[in-house]
């Protein structure tokens, strides 16, 4: 059965263009901007430790679910997931898990796009010098006036949801490839300038510390306002969350780009390249960082302006600082930008296929959709920085409309979607659909594969969640 199916949008060119798009996926802001300020947020070490564990015994095995499925499927995820339910002899209502993606991938993008319009502002800044030996306090200043501006995020928003569907209504293969090959290796090598740079300052060994040491009962327990400590699993799901997050999991990202991946290629192989790649970008982001935050008596859990805060004071600091800073602002921008191409990208292959739109028409129609909902979150940073929808439950107390979007996509809707691809993938699809896709025998790595997507993982998932909804 394996390979009778195509795809009409194309092919990557070899097992190595979809693992360097589908690493172009995962590694984004996810990696540099969120790791560390929820890192932060969360107490270091414990969280750090969790959200490893979920990477290996949820994360990959639901990454080589998603590919297979889509492989297998060769469309959109609402019709790859349309065609293997009725292949497997189940209900069509399965493609509405693919229609939650694409909802999921609009809603992601809306704010992801208003971040990465704020690392896009940061190159010029960076260029031209604003930096140099400025204060930490100067910095947070800078920022915050940035912030109350709506026009001007509002600005770098729009170029770059510009930018998004230009590259998506050209064909997610021509550009990102070659973008991704020399991109990627230039980020991380600049991350590894600024860890050296990180390993100079007084407080690296604190910074490691942080990041390592394990300290669980401040990860389970908070003080309450009436100064009562009391349990809590919402770190738990804040770092199983992320683990989805990063590996652009749960959404149909992976899948879409699977749909286009060579019959030939090893999907345990390219799962392992993606995820190691991925972990390997955040946690260097982290030793980054953290020193910063302690040579400069800053606070770890500042909040998500936390590398707006930290890295410009290593650049202002540094030599030849306005020179890698600007660097590093465009890589993180690249980063941001071919991640941002693949959380569209389930719509506009599905727009293609159920509407018969172009792909320009279908990118245009999608992006502004996603500007739309931007604006949701350009506002929650100044005229509705106060305004908090969800007040009444303790955990969304003090929780923006933006912070909303985040909770809602990273920690529901995206491991709610994984759950679900790994239970079709497990439990509906027949064991030798998956062994025929994943092409490994019987043996211990199959095995394997299937205790983990069948048992440990929806288990996982499960438990996470509902050790969560007492927090409401
Ligand atoms: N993985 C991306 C990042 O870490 C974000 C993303 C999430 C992309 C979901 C696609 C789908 O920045």
């Amino acid at each position: 059965m394996a390979g009778i199916r195509e795809s009409i949008h194309g092919q990557w060119s070899s097992r190595w263009a979809f693992v360097l798009a589908a690493t172009g996926s995962a590694v984004g802001l996810g990696n540099i901007w969120k790791f560390p300020y929820i890192t932060g947020e969360n107490g270091g070490g414990a969280f750090v430790l969790i959200y490893l564990v979920c990477i290996v015994i949820i994360g990959v095995p639901i990454m080589m679910s998603e590919i297979l499925l889509g492989r297998r499927g060769r469309q959109s995820p609402i019709n790859t997931m349309r065609t293997l339910a009725i292949e497997a002899g189940h209900n069509t209502n399965w493609q509405w898990l693919g229609v939650m993606g694409v909802l999921a991938g609009f809603l992601i993008l809306s704010y992801y796009s208003v971040i990465a319009g704020i690392a896009l502002f940061h190159v010029f800044r960076t260029g031209v010098g604003t930096f140099d030996n400025a204060t930490p306090d100067g910095i947070a200043t800078l920022f915050n006036t940035f912030l109350d501006d709506p026009q001007a995020l509002l600005f770098w928003h729009t170029v770059f949801m510009v930018m998004t569907m230009l590259v998506v209504a050209r064909g997610v293969r021509g550009g990102i490839e070659k973008a991704v090959k020399f991109l990627m290796p230039a980020l991380f090598l600049i991350l590894l300038i600024l860890l050296g740079y990180a390993m100079n300052t007084a407080a690296f060994d604190q910074g490691l510390s942080f990041m390592f040491k394990p300290d669980f009962h401040a990860l389970f327990y908070y003080t309450n306002d009436a100064g009562i400590e009391v349990m809590t699993w919402n770190p738990v799901l804040i770092a199983m969350g992320h683990a989805f997050f990063t590996l652009s999991l749960g959404m149909g990202a992976i899948m879409v780009y699977g749909s286009y991946l060579p019959q030939n290629a090893s999907i345990a192989r390219v799962t392992f390249m993606i995820a190691g790649a991925d972990t390997a970008v955040a946690i260097v982001a982290g030793m980054v960082i953290f020193p910063i935050v302690f040579a400069n008596n800053l606070e770890p859990g500042m909040g998500f302006g936390l590398i707006f805060k930290t890295l410009p004071l290593a650049f202002g600091q540094m030599p030849g600082g306005a020179f890698f800073g600007t660097l590093f602002f465009i890589l993180l921008t690249f980063a941001a930008w071919t991640s941002s191409i693949s959380l569209i990208e389930p719509a506009v292959a599905w727009l293609v296929e159920n509407r018969g739109m172009s792909r320009a028409g279908a990118s245009v129609l999608s992006g502004i959709t996603c500007w739309l909902f931007g604006l949701l979150t350009v506002f929650s940073f100044n005229i509705w920085s106060d305004v908090y929808p969800l007040h009444m439950f303790e955990v969304f107390r003090e929780k923006t409309i933006f912070d909303l979007l985040d909770y809602l996509t990273a920690n529901i809707m995206l491991p709610l979607g994984g759950l679900l691809i790994a239970i079709f993938a497990a439990w509906l699809m027949s064991r030798d659909a998956t062994r025929d896709e994943l092409d490994m025998g019987e043996g211990p790595a199959y095995i394997s594969w299937r205790v983990l997507v069948r048992y440990i993982t929806p288990i996982a998932v499960s438990i996470v969640f509902l050790r969560a909804i007492d927090l409401i």
